[in-house]
């Protein structure tokens, strides 16, 4: 039986194609794990209590789960302990010092090779903090609960620095170097940020990308901020304001190699750090996760998904500037004493097998990758990967988005060999950690190509239907977490009221994740996409609020409504459809215009796909608009119950546009190909 599930995802999924899994791994029947599973959910809080005293805490906790208010739980609540001290000093005291915790490769490149490498130890890394914790503590005067705002690219400052703010108690908010100046106005506003840490710049595909004027714009429009740190990267040259500014260099010359500072004892629920993160209304969500659950969930998670060895050389492909860095490039790996490897830029540049060549390099075991990456590759062609030796490779994962069948098939073929461990990992900003994935470090059910697997041990997820009860085999419906788990968000930063209204009003009880999935009749998970209208674009979430008040803040533009289209490689796409002001005329040049304008204010990483011009927008009769219906023209799908519009020609007008655009793109390729 196949079932065609069309909804962000337009492919059948294989429901009931298995791969069983090579020697080396447990493996396990569905009806096996279901059972192990079982008894794992029963009593959640005893069950975490058991992987969190795994940590070395300075103080042990009270209560593994302190649910007296929910759902502001408090995880481990009275233990103490210290991020920096269990991913460092751990290590460095004992006979890991010398172990590679991170190769970094720089992403110039010379006809030799990579043209910038450095290695960290354990022990080098524990100086490094070290000496920066004492640098922030004793030159910027960052006390515990104070915020550090970082806009800082691939280069091993960054993990050191997010080390150093733990080590002193300090949270940090760091945001994707994508971003630009209004983003991180907004970001850094929010969070109330004393100082702020850069580069000049970072480096990709082969171009130097200015950050430090990106900080300098936005900084016009915070008060916070008293000094701004800035590392040397490619050497551009901006602009320091005396005073305010410094070079990290020089800051750090003036420490000593043997400057030390105590770790703070962190209780349990203090801040770790805040994420943003983009929904479909209002400004992003401060997304505040705790220090004991959150490292709790990633001990577990890098030993049962990832099955993280000493032997092994780990690379997670992600930006540190999302949260899969935060959680498996920096404290996941590190907690575990792990090699990883970190590469500052673009996995194709200069040429399409850069990061075929990355793991050949350091003989990566553990692949961690995005579907986005693997349809690019793939559209690439097989001789790129083909050129080197990837055998060191035992088992891999994507996460981000879901990813088709075709493209599991591929890299399962060429890169992993086909019955090495290969998932789909789920969870989100919010989850702090993965929630639904195949965990090869505990036993291994058969893979399907596409599937996310189970909910990992101690995680009780369902499906739900409209009403909040679980939905029947085969059927779409919500993905939600059913208990509270280490990991979870505190709380949305200085908002309350928004974390209970977003997360836990929709069905009682529950985590409401926002996505669809469909559970199959072997209990296998298949995530599906967004139920609301945030959009991944190449695994990158956006909200379209950012998108949409940026537009309508230009002058021309009165309306606009932005939606996700499907993209074979990126997974989907920004697209704007906009109403202008009364006298503005569409042109070619105002649509480029635009998209520049949105590039300016939100980030390269927002850049639209298409504008296109309407006259009217699919709107409620309470004037809001139906992105839905949008975004339902933009991929060919139906566009559903109607009821509710307001004036049924809108959606007949957002069909024209949509077509008269796609038939002027066809005309220029026939005319510039003629
Ligand atoms: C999507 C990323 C299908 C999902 C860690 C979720 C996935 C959103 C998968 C969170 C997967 C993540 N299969 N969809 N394996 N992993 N998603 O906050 O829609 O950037 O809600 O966290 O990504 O994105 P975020």
């Amino acid at each position: 039986m196949r079932y065609l599930v069309t909804l962000s995802v337009n492919w059948s999924l294989p429901f009931n194609e298995k791969i069983q899994v090579a020697e080396g791994i447990k493996s396990l029947t569905p009806e096996a794990f279901r059972q192990l599973h079982e008894s794992s959910i029963k009593d959640p809080a005893t069950f975490w209590a058991k992987v969190g005293s795994e940590l070395d805490w300075f103080r042990k906790w009270d209560t593994p789960l302190d649910n007296s208010n929910p759902p502001f739980y408090k995880w481990f609540a009275g233990g103490e302990l210290n991020a920096s001290y269990l991913c460092v000093d751990r290590h460095a005291k004992s006979w890991r010092r010398d172990k590679v915790a991170f190769y970094w490769e720089g992403e110039p490149w010379e006809k030799s090779g990579p043209k910038d490498r450095r290695t960290l130890t354990y022990a080098d890394l524990y100086r490094e903090v070290n000496r920066v914790a004492y640098l922030l503590r004793s030159r910027y005067d960052i006390q515990r609960g104070d915020v550090i705002g970082i806009y800082l690219p691939m280069i091993p400052e960054l993990p050191i620095l997010m080390l150093a703010a733990a080590r002193i108690g300090a949270a940090f908010t760091v945001v994707f170097s994508g971003f630009s100046s209004d983003a991180l106005a907004d970001r850094f506003n929010d969070s109330n940020v004393k100082l702020v840490v850069t580069a000049d710049s970072g480096w990709r595909r082969g171009a130097v990308t200015p950050l430090k004027p990106v900080v300098d714009t936005a900084l016009a429009h915070v008060k916070s901020v008293r000094h701004v740190l800035v590392v040397r990267r490619s050497g551009l040259n901006v602009e320091m304001h005396s005073g305010r500014d410094e070079w990290w260099d020089e800051a750090l010359s003036h420490v000593s190699s043997g400057a030390k500072v105590e770790p703070e004892k962190m209780k349990s629920e203090d801040t770790l750090y805040i994420l943003y993160t983009s929904g479909t209304t209002g400004k992003p969500k401060g997304q505040v996760h705790d220090t004991g659950g959150y490292l709790t969930l990633l001990h577990a998670t890098m030993r049962w998904v990832f099955d993280a060895r000493d032997e092994d050389v780990y690379w997670c492909a992600a930006d540190i500037g999302w949260v899969t860095g935060h959680s498996y490039i920096v404290f996941g790996p590190l907690l575990e004493g792990v090699t990883s490897v970190m590469y500052e830029g673009a996995p194709d540049y200069p040429s399409p097998d850069r990061w075929a060549s990355i793991i050949e390099r350091y003989g990566v075991t553990l692949y961690y990758t995005s579907p986005t990456a693997i349809r690019s590759f793939m559209k690439l062609g097989d001789e790129w990967v083909k050129g080197h030796d990837l055998s060191s490779v035992r088992l891999m994962h994507s996460v981000g988005e879901p990813i088709n069948p075709a493209a599991y098939r591929w890299f399962s073929s060429l890169v992993g060999k086909p019955r090495i461990p290969f998932g789909s990992t789920w969870w989100m900003t919010e989850t702090g950690g993965i929630m639904i994935s195949h965990v090869p470090g505990v036993g291994m059910i058969p893979m399907k190509p596409g599937t996310n697997g189970m909910p990992i041990p101690g995680i009780k997820a369902e499906v739900f239907d409209e009403q909040g009860k679980p939905q029947k085999p085969g059927e779409r419906g919500y993905l939600v977490i059913q208990d509270p788990w280490p990991g979870m968000p505190v709380t949305i930063y200085k908002d309350p009221e928004r974390f209970k209204q977003v997360y836990f009003s929709r069905f009682k009880g529950a985590f409401y994740s926002g996505d669809y999935a469909v559970k199959d009749e072997d209990g296998y998970f298949w995530v599906l996409g967004r139920s609301d209208e945030v959009i991944k674009v190449a695994g990158h979430r956006l909200g379209t609020y950012e998108l949409e008040s940026a537009l309508v803040q230009h002058p021309a533009v009165a309306e606009a409504a932005v939606v996700g289209r499907p993209d074979e490689v990126k997974g989907e796409v920004p697209v704007a459809f906009v109403i202008l002001r009364q006298a503005k005329a569409p042109s070619e040049e105002l649509r480029r215009e635009l998209n520049l304008w949105v590039r300016e204010k939100v980030g390269p990483v927002a850049a639209l796909s298409a504008v296109y011009f309407v006259s009217k927008l699919p709107k409620t009769r309470s004037a809001k608009i139906m992105r839905r219906v949008v975004s339902a023209v933009v991929s060919d799908r139906d566009v559903g119950d109607t009821t509710t519009l307001e004036d049924g020609a809108s959606v007949d007008e957002v069909r024209r546009a949509y077509a008269e655009l796609a038939e002027e793109v066809k005309e220029s390729r026939v005319h510039s190909a003629t």
